[in-house]
């Protein structure tokens, strides 16, 4: 399948969103990472040195390589990036010391209520946990920076820096030391790696600033939705009203900014891992990911990195993407926590009175009245000279005759997923026109921002709009300013634009959280995509973007509670906690028909925080398994050297792939009956005995040994066998179970996936 346009990070900010590719290095030229694994270097000095000398063996000169030169990863491991012509980057490739060289590529960036839906308010209102229960965890976000003014980021009430903490506060424009605080322990900023792309930023004619500060919003949204600060009485203009904060509002926040104009730079990603590993941090948000397919782990910068966060006991979280369809889940190693979004119980209606006193739902934020009602006419009815009725349809520019949309509410359709709508409501207004109603079934949830009075209406009411507009010689309408409505019925959907899997090893994502209509923090200098491009303080955006950061809190939660754990567990509490049932007790369907949904669109389910803060039993692993994991899935010795950045050798005869302890089980071609081991450790005080079930996948029949476990202390392991015989093949398709061990108090749960290639 070709996607003409695929994007992994916001939604909204993707849609409306043009960048010139104006950079202009010279044409031999590219920018290249050179990557040189773990080092033994005393310091980052000695490091830098060794790297000039490497870069003088092709360059001629240590002054050239210091001009070609543009980051060093000096702290975590030791590489370079640097500009270079094919030639010297092949002769580089030459060298023993180095491991890969790879060109950079670009990445995209991919709450008041969203907390209360997931439970954790009572969590925190019951004195649970005190709400600086967090603040000995530090958490990493890569992203666009953070408005640091923004009460989101007060620090009031926190306690001194944690000790352990080794990052720095750098200062840059419009960036002071008074600027980090006791909620904003570090902040840091690349662009080199996106300035060699797109030349100089000052050249781009946007406003932006060579420091941490955020001035395009989605990097304060992501941090505040992870660690901000209790903030009462917010909203947008009206919507979504309520006390905004993140999930774990004592945690700390170190911020890396790396993305520029919603694009991030393989290089500048690397470099910013590479400072956060350093400065201690616990948990690492990633927001953005390659457009996919993605990579190979083994060539690409995302996993790279976060391998080395994983083997230095950080947990990655990351978003898999908004690229709607299958096989487009970004960011899916292993080691990765893989975040889809779903929505939450809460919409924003902007309803459309007809001049026949029906009233139709629609949806969108807006908090413009309109004081009348107005003329209603359709696209296709308004086009201009020699375009045809169907192109009009879609209000895309140029297409449509002023004079015929002139003081007009016009009704417009979405021509592909990947329409810019913003643009169409900007269309019309440059034509005089005064509303829009988009027909637009797929993205209905999706709350955007028009310039002039306009909602998105879906099937039912389409058919309704029709039927008035052709039996009324003059029809009218007037929309109406958004409502939010709460308690909606079902919730959580998935969300139809989130990534899916498969990812061709393993069952991807793995969980699902809110990523509809979040609202966080925002850059006041943000305003391409609000209202009227008002200044907004807080602001309401979707994306797997806004899900990730939801998983991070509850993972820098768990990190708190539970210090010695690793990424590996936390993953596992969260994964064998989810849910698969929405508010209706029914199963969760996907946007925006309600269709069925299976592991590829949310892993093994909704996030449930309070229960992943106790999951009873917990899937662990380490690096060695998951080189393990690697080596029997086939990783040949020059790969996995890719990866680790040492020479690194397959044991003789490695555990199955399948064997890997991860908290699913999912297998890509099944060839007969297997077997399957997995292993548990408990953590409970007291002795227990947890009881399989399983949920069998069509014509597969699976049966646990031993069927119970007894455990008698916190701390213990036991590794049972899962038998699975299939009966028949399933054709190319996948087949979904579940086992769920449970104890009367926890109920652990893994999804099952399996294609059955013979019987
Ligand atoms: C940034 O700093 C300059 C110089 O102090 C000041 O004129 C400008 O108003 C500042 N911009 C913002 C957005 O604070
Ligand atoms: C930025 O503005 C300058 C001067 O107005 C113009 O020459 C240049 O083309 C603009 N660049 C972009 C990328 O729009
Ligand atoms: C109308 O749309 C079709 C298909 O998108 C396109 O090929 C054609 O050029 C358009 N016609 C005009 C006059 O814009
Ligand atoms: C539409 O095209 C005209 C020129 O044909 C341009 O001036 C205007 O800015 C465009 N509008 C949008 C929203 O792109
Ligand atoms: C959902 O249903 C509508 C109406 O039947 C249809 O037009 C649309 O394509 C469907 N969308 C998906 C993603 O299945
Ligand atoms: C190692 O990484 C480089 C750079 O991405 C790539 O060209 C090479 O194919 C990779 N090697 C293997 C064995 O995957
Ligand atoms: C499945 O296993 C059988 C017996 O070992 C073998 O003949 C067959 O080629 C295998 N098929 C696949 C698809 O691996």
């Amino acid at each position: 399948m070709g996607f003409a346009q695929v994007f992994c990070f916001t939604l909204f900010l993707f849609i409306g969103y043009t960048l010139v590719h104006g950079g202009t290095p010279k044409v031999s030229e590219t920018h290249y990472i050179v990557y040189m694994g773990e080092h033994s270097h005393p310091n980052s000095e000695s490091v830098i040195r060794a790297n000039h000398e490497m870069l003088a063996s092709v360059t001629g000169s240590i002054n050239q390589a210091k001009a070609a030169a543009l980051h060093h990863y000096s702290k975590s491991f030791q590489g370079f990036s640097a500009m270079l012509t094919p030639e010297q980057a092949h002769q580089l490739a030459e060298h023993d010391s180095v491991v890969s060289v790879f060109e950079s590529k670009l990445n995209r960036l991919h709450t008041t209520r969203s907390w209360h839906f997931l439970g954790l308010d009572s969590v925190y209102n019951g004195n649970y946990l005190p709400l600086d229960f967090t603040s000995n965890v530090i958490v990493g976000v890569i992203d666009s920076g953070v408005w640091p003014e923004s009460k989101s980021f007060s620090d009031e009430g926190l306690g001194p820096v944690p000790k352990k903490f080794k990052g720095e506060c750098i200062t840059g424009e419009n960036f002071t030391q008074a600027n980090c605080n006791k909620k904003i322990i570090g902040a840091r900023f690349y662009s080199k790696g996106f300035a060699i792309d797109f030349g100089p930023l000052e050249s781009l004619n946007q406003t932006f600033f060579m420091s941490a500060r955020d001035s395009d919003g989605h990097g304060s949204h992501t941090a505040s939705t992870i660690a901000g600060s209790i903030v009462s009485d917010v909203s947008l203009s009206g919507m979504a009203r309520g006390t905004a904060r993140g999930g774990a509002p004592g945690a700390r926040l170190a911020i890396y900014k790396a993305c520029w104009f919603n694009l991030c730079a393989d290089a500048d990603i690397l470099s910013a891992m590479d400072d956060a590993i350093h400065d201690g941090v616990d948990v690492l948000s990633l927001s953005l990911g390659p457009d996919p397919p993605q990579p190979t782990y083994f060539q690409d910068a995302i996993s790279i990195g976060a391998f080395h966060a994983f083997r230095n006991g950080i947990l990655v979280s990351a978003s898999a993407g908004n690229s709607v369809f299958p096989g487009t889940a970004c960011n899916v190693a292993p080691w990765i926590l893989t975040v889809a979004a779903s929505t939450i119980d809460r919409e924003f209606d902007s309803n459309i009175y007809l001049g026949n006193s029906k009233v139709l739902k629609g949806f969108s934020l807006n908090p413009i009245k309109m004081e009348q009602s107005y003329g209603l006419i359709d696209g296709s009815d308004a086009a201009a000279p020699g375009i045809p009725a169907r192109n009009a349809s879609f209000c895309k520019n140029n297409t449509l005759d002023p004079a015929l949309i002139k003081g007009k509410i016009v009704v417009c359709i979405t021509e592909v997923f990947t329409d810019d709508r913003l643009e169409k409501a900007i269309i019309i207004q440059q034509g005089g026109g005064v509303g829009m109603i988009l027909i637009d079934h797929n993205a209905k949830d999706i709350g955007f921002q028009f310039v002039i009075p306009s909602t998105i209406i879906g099937q039912g009411a389409v058919q309704e709009l029709q039927a008035y507009m052709r039996t009324e010689k003059n029809p009218i309408a007037r929309i109406y300013p958004t409502i939010t409505v709460t308690d909606v019925k079902p919730a959580p959907e998935v969300a139809a634009f989130s990534s899916m899997g498969p990812n061709v090893i393993t069952p991807d994502p793995d969980i699902t959280g809110p990523g509809v209509n979040i609202l966080a923090a925002w850059s006041p200098l943000a305003t391409e995509d609000t209202v009227e491009h008002r200044s907004v303080d807080y602001n309401i955006i979707s994306g797997t973007s806004m899900s990730c950061p939801h998983i991070t809190a509850i993972a820098a939660i768990l990190k708190s509670f539970q210090p010695s754990w690793s990424p590996a567990a936390i993953m596992s509490a969260i994964m064998t906690t989810a849910t698969t049932m929405d508010n209706t007790h029914g199963l969760i369907g996907r946007d925006p028909n309600g269709t069925q949904t299976t592991p590829f669109d949310y892993g093994s389910g909704h996030v449930n925080p309070v229960a992943a803060l106790n999951p009873g039993l917990v899937y662990d692993f380490n690096s060695q398994d998951v080189l393990n994991f690697l080596c029997s899935a086939g990783a040949s010795p020059a790969q996995l050297k890719n990866l680790t950045g040492e020479q690194t050798v397959c044991q003789k005869s490695p555990p199955a792939s399948y064997d890997f302890n991860y908290p699913s089980i999912g297998m890509s071609n099944m060839n007969g009956s297997l077997s399957v081991y997995r292993t548990v450790t408990y953590y409970g005080k007291e002795p227990t005995v947890y009881v399989a079930s399983v949920e069998d996948p069509a014509g597969v029949e699976v049966t646990v040994t031993p069927a119970q476990l007894k455990f008698r202390k916190t701390g213990e392991k036991i590794t049972f066998r899962v038998d699975f015989i299939p009966s028949k093949n399933s054709n190319g398709n996948f087949v979904f179970g579940a086992l769920i061990w449970n104890n009367g108090i926890h109920s652990v749960r893994s999804p099952i996936g399996l294609n059955v290639v013979s019987v």
